[in-house]
């Protein structure tokens, strides 16, 4: 039978965030950010294993007692994300037929619910897909200066999020076969290799924090929850 496996890519450094340690370890809440983002995923009962992908430099992770279960850490991150995926899924040992869930250490706001839906809705499908969320404002297209030089039709749009889930090995074939800078997703690099991921409904909780403006939000989500 087919597993499910979560491969939580957190090798970044946060530089669209800044500060003295990758955004993942920002304390919030009382833990580190990917704590959160851990736990949510280790208590799904189809997820068999959740395996954070680390920074081979990392300096943070063993500061903290994680105590989840189902947690293996693997210090094999690149120097993008794709790469750091790539190197879990090598290392990680999962089956051909396994399904793996890739999500960024970052969104942390992520729920059981919304990664159910993705497994249930996706479990017999012959690509995989992800989460993702319709557009719902008015989207512009920027001139050099930032004025506007167009209103894209947002019909048809959808903004990525994730988990991501596919097969192990058509995942790393089509890692594999692409270069990686045309690749800032795992469905990118399905649809470079001629595949037509499906998109699941997800949920605007379910954003990446980026920027210190985001932290309130992450903060004040997690805490309407604890109740
Ligand atoms: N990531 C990774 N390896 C990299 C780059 C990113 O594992 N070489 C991870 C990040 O840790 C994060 C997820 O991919 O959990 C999404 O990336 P992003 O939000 O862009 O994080 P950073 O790359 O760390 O941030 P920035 O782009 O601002 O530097
Ligand atoms: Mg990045």
């Amino acid at each position: 039978m087919s597993r499910f496996l979560a491969l939580v890519p957190a090798a970044g450094s946060g530089s669209r965030f800044g500060g003295p340690s990758p955004k993942q370890y920002l304390q919030l809440n009382n833990r580190p950010l990917m704590w959160h983002t851990l736990q949510t995923l280790a208590q799904i009962e189809a997820i068999s294993e959740v395996v954070v992908v680390i920074s081979p430099a990392d300096e943070w992770f063993d500061d903290f007692d994680w105590k989840l279960p189902k947690l293996k850490v693997l210090r094999v991150g690149g120097a993008t994300r794709a790469e750091s995926v790539r190197n879990g899924l090598l290392a990680m040992s999962a089956a051909e037929q396994d399904w793996v869930l890739v999500h960024d250490a970052a969104r942390c706001c992520v729920s059981a619910t919304i990664v159910e839906r993705l497994i249930a809705t996706l479990q017999d499908d012959a690509v995989g897909g992800l989460l993702a969320l319709p557009v719902a404002d008015t989207v512009k297209r920027a001139d050099g200066e930032t004025r506007i030089s167009a209103t894209v039709p947002r019909q048809g749009l959808w903004l990525a999020q994730t988990p991501q889930m596919f097969r192990a090995g058509l995942l790393l074939k089509s890692l594999e076969g692409a270069s990686s800078p045309d690749i800032t997703d795992e469905a990118s690099a399905l649809e470079l290799a001629g595949y037509k991921p499906r998109l699941v409904e997800g949920d605007a909780q379910n954003f990446k924090v980026t920027y210190p403006r985001d932290l309130a939000l992450a903060r004040a989500i997690l805490a309407s929850r604890k109740d």
